[in-house]
């Protein structure tokens, strides 16, 4: 089979890194050559990896078109190429709905939006399906953890949590920085903040879901460390916050939607 991606950006290049050093993938895939030096890049990398000029070229050689242009780009980018009604167009674009891809994607009605995230290079994360595809769920299944639903409004909420990317790392960095400022070396403070975080994540996807409920409260003690900074950040409307940016993020998913219809 052969993948062909339309736009070689940040999250083709850490699929193609995944799917090549992560699952060993053996199959060709064609890059467009657009942002060259990483196109070059990955096919000097990859012996399998092909980089193509035109973006029909692309789509007539490959089996499965993965749409990975910036959202604003792409009703135009399809809907200028021909496509064949047996061709698969797997959508990467946030907030671009099933509609109007089947509407630039015609006569091809066989589309998937896939929402990857970038450790996805390293074989981890969370990938969003919808709707549900088996041969989609097979390939990124070796990259990452598969969520398939029906609903495109439910998997709006994956694209909303997608968001907590930044305000993430800006809390790895942020703790760092705090700790550098009162004195510890950056490399020692980093050390530590980066294997906290990873090893309170790394619980939380050993938990039987139930048990995420109850995790902040059983790590508390009364007036202990993590109860006065919990409470801390609390009365600060750090709980009201996570909950009102994910609204923000939906309703801006949701009236893209709307507006397209
Ligand atoms: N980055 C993420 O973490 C992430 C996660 C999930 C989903 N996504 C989605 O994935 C898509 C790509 O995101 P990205 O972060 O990888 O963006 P990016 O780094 O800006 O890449 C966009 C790519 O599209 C190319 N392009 C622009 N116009 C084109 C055209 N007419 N024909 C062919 N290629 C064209 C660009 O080439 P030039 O550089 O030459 O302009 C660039 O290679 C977006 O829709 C985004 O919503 C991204």
């Amino acid at each position: 089979m052969i993948i062909g991606f339309l736009g070689t950006g940040v999250i083709t290049e850490a699929i193609i890194r995944g799917l090549y050093d992560v699952a060993h993938y053996e199959g060709t895939i064609l890059v467009s050559r657009r942002s060259e030096e990483r196109s070059q890049r990955l096919s000097e990398t990859y012996p399998d990896v092909r980089v193509v000029d035109q973006n029909q070229e692309l789509a007539e050689q490959s089996d499965w078109i993965v749409v990975s242009v910036l959202p604003e780009q792409v009703s135009q980018v399809l809907s200028a190429l021909v496509i064949r009604p047996d061709q698969k167009v797997v959508s990467l674009a946030a907030g671009i709905s099933l509609d109007e891809l089947r509407s630039a994607a015609a006569p091809t009605t066989d589309v998937v939006r896939v929402i990857p995230m970038p450790p996805i290079e390293y074989g981890l994360g969370p990938i969003a399906l919808c709707p549900p595809d088996d041969a989609t769920q097979a390939l990124f299944s070796r990259i990452g953890t598969c969520v398939s639903v029906s609903d495109e409004n439910q998997f709006n909420l994956f694209g909303a949590a997608s968001a907590l990317m930044a305000d993430f790392y800006g809390q790895v960095s942020g703790v760092t920085q705090w700790m550098n400022k009162k004195g510890l070396d950056v490399p020692t403070a980093a050390r530590y903040t980066t294997a906290l975080y990873h090893a309170l994540a790394d619980l939380t996807v050993r938990q039987p879901p139930e048990a995420l409920q109850t995790m902040s409260a059983d790590c508390q003690t009364p007036g202990g460390l993590n109860a006065q900074f919990l409470a801390r950040r609390n009365r600060l409307g750090a709980n009201q916050s996570l909950t009102d940016g994910l609204e923000d993020i939906l309703n801006r998913l949701e009236s893209a939607a709307d507006q397209e219809s």
